[in-house]
C-alpha cells in the first residue's frame, strides 16, 4: 500500500452535525523507534505492546460550516477545560493529514479528551492521544463512506496517528503491533503499524507492565529533537541494523514462549535507547538515580529468585516492569516491598496487555 490508498478524494456530503469518539491506549516498545526521516518515516522497525489501563479518550462533536474554510475550525477540552496549550500539537496534526481527510475543513470541531493518567506522570500522552484522534477522524470517513472495511479503517487509523505521533500507529489495535518496514513480515509498512502475524506463545498472553514513576516532570528532551539526535549520529546503522536482528530474534522467542531470551532482548533494546541518548551531540541523561536503583533492585531480584521479570524504558526517567501472568503475585509483592520506594511519592500503574482501541460513540 502507498500513501495514495489513503487520499479521499470521493465527493461528500457531511450531515449538519455528528458526534464520535474512541478510548485509544498506550503502547510500549519492545524494540525502539528511535530516528525517522522526513513524513514520519521510522528509521527502523519496532514492535510493541498495546497497553490496557493508559489511555485517552476522545470525543469529537462536529457542526457543517457554510462553507469549507481555508483552515480548520475547532477547539480543544482538556479533561473538562478549555485548553490552547495542546492546540499548536492539532494544528499540525491536521495540516499533516489534510490530503487525506479534506472533508475536516468543512466542519467545527469541539475535541474533548481526557487520560486515564495524570498528565503530570511523565507518561506520554501522544500515542494514545493521536491515535484516539485519528480513530475520531475516521469515524467522520466512515459516516461519509460506510463502504470502507474494517481492515481499511484500522490501516488509515494507524496511518493517520503516525503523522500525529510515530508510536501512536501502534496505539489503533493490540496486543502486538509491529511498525517499519522489515524483511521478515512481509506485509510491515513504514506507513501504518500492523498486527504481528506470528505465533506467539502463552507466556506472552496477559503480560504484565507496571509503570513505575520516577520522576513526574517534563521530560528533558521531546521526541522530536530525540529523534533528531540520530541523524549523523556515529551508532545509527549499528543501532538501525540491531533493530532489525532483535525483530529476527523475537520470532523465536515469541514462538517458543523463550523468556529468558525474551529479557535479553527487551533490556538491551531499552539500555541501548539511552546510549544513544548519551553518545550523541548534544548527548543527555534521562535515567535518574533512581531508575538505577530499580534496574540493579531487578537484576538482584531475578538472579536471586529466578523470576522472569524485567524492565523497559521510554525515553524519560520511568521503569516499565514487565513480567508474565504466571508470576504476578510475586512480581507485585516484589515491586511493593522494594521498588515502590523509589518512585515520586509511591506512585505507580498496573497495566498489562491490551487488545486495542474501543469506539465508545
Ligand atoms: C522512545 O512516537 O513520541 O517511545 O514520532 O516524534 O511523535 P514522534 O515520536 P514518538 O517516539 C517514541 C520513542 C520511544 C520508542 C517507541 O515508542 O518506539
Amino acid at each position: 500500500m502507498t500513501e495514495n490508498n489513503f487520499i479521499f478524494d470521493d465527493e461528500f456530503v457531511i450531515s449538519s452535525e455528528g458526534r464520535v469518539g474512541w478510548k485509544a491506549p498506550s503502547n510500549i516498545a519492545l524494540v525502539k523507534y528511535w530516528g525517522k526521516k522526513p513524513n514520519q518515516i521510522p528509521a527502523n522497525p519496532s514492535i510493541s505492546f498495546t497497553l490496557d489501563a493508559c489511555a485517552t479518550t476522545t470525543t469529537v462533536t462536529y457542526k457543517k460550516l457554510d462553507k469549507i474554510s481555508s483552515d480548520f475550525s475547532f477547539d480543544l477540552f482538556f479533561e473538562g477545560k478549555e485548553n490552547q496549550d495542546f492546540k499548536p500539537k492539532i494544528q499540525t496534526f491536521f495540516e499533516r493529514i489534510d490530503k487525506y481527510v479534506p472533508f475536516l475543513k468543512s466542519c467545527h470541531l469541539k475535541i474533548e479528551t481526557s487520560n486515564s493518567f495524570p498528565h503530570s506522570s511523565g507518561i506520554a500522552s501522544s500515542a494514545s492521544g493521536m491515535g484516539a484522534l485519528a480513530l475520531c477522524v475516521m469515524s467522520i470517513e466512515k459516516q461519509l463512506n460506510p463502504e470502507i472495511t474494517q481492515s481499511y479503517f484500522n490501516r488509515k487509523a494507524s496511518f493517520l496517528a503516525r503523522l500525529g505521533s510515530g508510536s501512536a500507529c501502534r496505539s489503533i489495535e493490540g496486543p502486538f503491533i509491529q511498525w517499519g518496514k522489515y524483511g521478515g513480515i512481509k506485509e510491515s509498512s513504514n506507513l501504518f503499524g500492523v498486527s504481528y502475524p506470528f505465533k506467539v506463545h502463552s507466556n506472552f498472553m496477559n503480560y504484565h507492565d507496571t509503570i513505575l514513576l520516577v520522576h513526574k516532570g517534563q521530560k528533558t528532551v521531546s521526541s522530536t529533537v530525540g529523534h533528531e539526535l540520530m541523524h549523523n549520529h556515529p551508532f545509527a546503522n549499528q543501532r538501525f541494523e540491531q533493530a532489525h536482528n532483535n525483530l529476527d530474534k523475537l520470532e523465536q522467542v515469541f514462538e517458543k514462549g523463550d523468556l529468558n531470551e525474551f529479557i535479553k532482548i527487551v533490556e538491551s533494546e531499552a539500555l541501548t535507547l539511552h546510549a544513544m541518548m548519551m553518545t550523541s551531540l548534544p548527548y543527555f541523561i534521562l535515567m535518574k538515580p533512581n531508575t538505577l536503583e530499580i534496574i540493579n533492585k531487578i537484576w538482584s531480584f531475578r538472579e536471586a529468585t529466578n523470576t522472569p521479570i524485567c524492565f523497559t524504558l521510554d525515553a524519560g526517567a520511568n521503569v516499565h516492569v514487565l513480567y508474565p501472568e504466571m508470576v504476578k503475585e510475586k512480581a507485585i509483592q516484589f515491586i511493593q516491598d522494594e521498588l515502590v520506594v523509589y518512585c515520586e511519592n509511591g506512585h505507580y500503574i498496573c497495566d498489562r496487555i491490551g487488545q486495542g482501541a474501543t469506539k465508545i460513540a
